[in-house]
């Protein structure tokens, strides 16, 4: 029931703005974690586009989701400032330890790892973001080896 709320609830605000289909699929995807796959028909009547429109537009934004992300979302900054500062090093290392690839979940769930660009906060790079809402910064392979400690109790 969740979903369709929040389906009906974006539906009603955006579907009769002109490009409102992506401010649509944000504001699904922040409520729900994703874009459901049965959301897209639903979506596409709604706009007038077709079904491979809608779903062209969601795969080819990194940021939406096509499945529920883990337990724990763990966002590696990619951008400048990070990068200068150790981001690739950064997202290599979390690759191995949370044991998947960037824009992948862990087997058992327990964590998805995604790059991000931009969080902010620069003047403490590289930066991490937990569960869109903890921002980590000055993070070093030891500090994320802490905290990973806790996401995958
Ligand atoms: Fe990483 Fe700004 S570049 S927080």
């Amino acid at each position: 029931a969740q979903q369709s709320d929040t389906l009906n609830r974006a539906l009603e605000r955006y579907a009769s703005e002109a490009g409102g289909l992506l401010p649509l699929l944000h504001a699904v995807q922040h409520e729900l974690g994703h874009i459901p796959y049965a959301a897209v028909p639903v979506i596409a009547q709604a706009l007038n586009l077709s079904r491979a429109e809608v779903h062209g537009v969601v795969s080819y934004y990194p940021h939406f989701r096509e499945q529920p992300p883990g337990k724990t979302l763990v966002q590696v900054c990619r951008a400048e400032a990070c990068q200068s500062r150790g981001a690739d090093a950064l997202l290599a290392h979390a690759e191995q330890t949370l044991g998947c690839k960037s824009h992948e979940t862990r087997v058992d769930g327990a964590v998805t790892l995604e790059p991000v660009y931009c969080l902010g906060l620069c003047a403490q790079s590289p930066a991490i973001m937990v569960n869109e809402q903890q921002v980590h910064g000055h993070m070093t392979a030891a500090s994320f080896d802490q905290l990973t400690a806790q996401w995958l109790q």
